[in-house]
């Protein structure tokens, strides 16, 4: 039972989405144009909450079954949790970067562009690793008792991992920034 491999795999395609408007929208910056601030906002929006209440919730239900069933090929993951936290801290420098530039401060464009593209990179990064050692070793590892149990977890009506309607919620937003990039890319190409 490895759909839920899938549906994170889906999840990282549709981070990875956000990441290359989020880095269309930083070299309209980097040309000393002004980026559309609706769209480079609502992606923080999105990366604020998104990973730590849908996304990492998954992995680290699967996460904990591999440490029991194979502790050596967890260990070569690393340590998950703290990469977690680490994609939160340079999410919360990109927003403080933003914030700072539409208050006006006084800030060297590469600063900025740096701190946006380190968060990028990271991500990718991330996620690479995830889809290189992380998911196979989970595949290999997990025996179906272990999947039934995730399955039940994620299902469970009476404490749900994620809370009801919060995908949905997500999902909108996703798709709003998609159609907001698909408009600012529009009005950018007269
Ligand atoms: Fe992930």
């Amino acid at each position: 039972m490895t759909q839920i491999i899938e549906v994170l795999r889906q999840e990282h395609r549709n981070i990875e989405r956000l990441l290359r408007v989020l880095e269309r929208e930083l070299n309209v910056f980097d040309r000393s144009d002004r980026p559309d601030y609706e769209v480079v906002l609502a992606v923080i929006e999105y990366f604020m909450d998104y990973p730590d209440s849908c996304h990492h919730p998954k992995e680290d239900i699967i996460f904990a079954k591999l440490k029991v069933r194979d502790p050596v090929a967890a260990a070569a993951v690393g340590d998950i949790e703290a990469e977690h936290r680490d994609e939160a801290k340079r999410l919360r420098r990109v927003a403080l970067a933003v914030e700072n530039v539409l208050g006006d401060q006084d800030l060297l464009r590469q600063d900025v562009d740096n701190v946006i593209r380190d968060f990028i990179d990271h991500q990718r990064e991330h996620i690479a690793m995830e889809e290189r050692v992380f998911f196979p070793a989970v595949v290999k590892a997990l025996q179906p008792a272990d999947w039934a149990e995730v399955t039940l977890n994620l299902a469970d009506r009476n404490d749900p991992l994620i809370p009801p309607g919060l995908e949905e919620k997500y999902d909108t937003l996703w798709r709003r920034i998609l159609k907001l990039e698909g408009e600012a890319e529009a009005a950018r190409s007269y």
